[in-house]
């Protein structure tokens, strides 16, 4: 075995301590952190001490742990409105890159990332760790069976997303604040948005969006608790469709794709939402009849976000060592912002929208915070001020 990537880890919040520093410390042969950053004293000192690294590689300022020499991966795990220079930093100083999702909280943010990792020939991949889900890999199996059919449409219902806060000693309702954020449940959960698309098996080109806020003003913020997207991909002279439905609350969750030759749908217990809810099965029908797929049922959530974290974490390591391409590229991490994005661009002018811009340039961008400026209709969540109406700043809060 070569020596472990020596590993910058920063932001240390829960994800970072949760999911990913476990991940590195049980697999020494493949990872060494060597050093961690974040402003905040207590997430600090607690990874630090996780790590069990001398005080000295403990760094309130990211950028020294990013340009210490001895570093190979920079690991970015800080909310996503904090992400465009380190990630540009990194770049330039020839480090690799795992970064957690989104990639940015406005577009023209994580465009820059992008385009500074392509210059600087750096491996940016982006933690998509819901494609490693072990229902998902079931179900790309199955499709690219040939057993489905050519697939038509695919359901991701995610409509009882639990609303979890972020660490104490930061700020836990960081992703309530639209400036920071970028959006609300949507931006939160955008993995269903490339887990849509991977299902359909065709880029995203436009969208319909809809999307509210439930409780405006609850947390004195307005983004949004529900959204839904109707997801467009062309191919050839049809068009396929994925719908993405995203809630904070209670409602149900599971997945449907219908082929031209039969459906498949995964199941979660209760109905209820994944990833909290543990899987209950797959079903595939044809007119052959129904069968089941061979899929580990009833994993709790932190046995099987773990699993699914080691193989995501995994997969950008070894493009890093092998000079591969990671299952999400900061590209691939680009366009599904932008879908994102351009669902909130659609649901304020309330028309279906193109994706490449975001829908409109200035959302391209200026994020959300540029949507109160569109031209909007007169029942426009946005014009009713119920959604991301009250946006502070234009853009990303460096
Ligand atoms: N892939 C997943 O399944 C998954 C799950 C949870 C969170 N996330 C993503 O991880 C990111 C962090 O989420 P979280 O829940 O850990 O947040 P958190 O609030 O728990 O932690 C954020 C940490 O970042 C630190 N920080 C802020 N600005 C910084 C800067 N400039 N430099 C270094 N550190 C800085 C804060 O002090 C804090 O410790 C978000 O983008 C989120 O979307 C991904």
């Amino acid at each position: 075995m070569t020596q472990p990537l020596r590993v910058a880890l920063i932001g240390c919040g829960n994800i970072a301590l949760n999911m990913h520093l476990p991940v590195f410390l049980a697999d020494p042969e493949r990872y060494q952190v060597v050093a961690v950053a974040d402003p905040t004293a207590s997430r600090l000192r607690a990874a630090r001490e996780m790590v069990t690294l001398d005080p000295v590689r403990a760094y309130t300022d990211p950028l020294e742990a990013i340009r210490s020499p001895d570093v190979d991966v920079v690991d970015i795990c800080t909310p996503q409105n904090r992400r465009r220079d380190l990630l540009v930093a990194a770049a330039e100083a020839g480090k690799h890159i795992i970064c957690e999702k989104p990639l940015a909280s406005v577009p023209a943010d994580a465009e820059a990332a992008v385009k500074a990792a392509e210059a600087a020939g750096v491996v940016l991949g982006v933690v998509h760790n819901y494609l490693f889900l072990p229902e998902f890999i079931a179900a790309r199996r199955i499709i690219a069976s040939g057993e489905l059919g050519a697939i038509r449409t695919v359901t991701v219902n995610y409509l009882g997303v639990l609303d979890l806060p972020g660490a104490g000693g930061y700020r836990p309702l960081w992703r309530h604040d639209p400036a920071a954020a970028g959006g609300g449940v949507l931006m939160d959960m955008l993995h269903a948005v490339y887990l849509a698309e991977q299902l359909l098996g065709a880029p995203f080109v436009r969208v319909s969006g809809f999307a509210d806020a439930d409780l405006p003003g609850a947390w004195g913020d307005g983004v949004e608790t529900l959204a839904l997207a109707r997801f467009e991909a062309d191919q050839g002279d049809r068009t396929s469709v994925a719908m993405v439905n995203m809630a904070w609350g209670h409602g149900p969750g599971g997945v449907q794709v219908t082929g031209t030759e039969g459906r498949l749908v995964i199941h979660y217990v209760d109905d209820s939402t994944p990833p909290w809810a543990p899987l209950a099965g797959i079903t595939v029908t044809t007119v052959e009849g129904t069968h089941s797929a061979d899929v580990p049922v009833g994993v709790e959530l932190p046995a099987k976000m773990s699993a699914a974290m080691t193989l995501a974490l995994a997969d950008i390591a070894d493009a890093v060592r092998t000079g591969g391409r990671p299952a999400a590229t900061g590209r691939d991490a680009l366009h599904t912002l932008a879908c994102t994005m351009a669902t909130y661009t659609s649901a304020a002018l309330g028309r279906t929208v193109s994706i490449e811009d975001a829908g409109a340039p200035g959302v391209w961008t200026a994020g959300v915070s540029a949507l109160a400026g569109l031209e909007l209709p007169e029942f426009s969540p946005v014009a009713r001020g119920r959604l991301f109406a009250r946006v502070p700043q234009a853009g990303n809060g460096r």
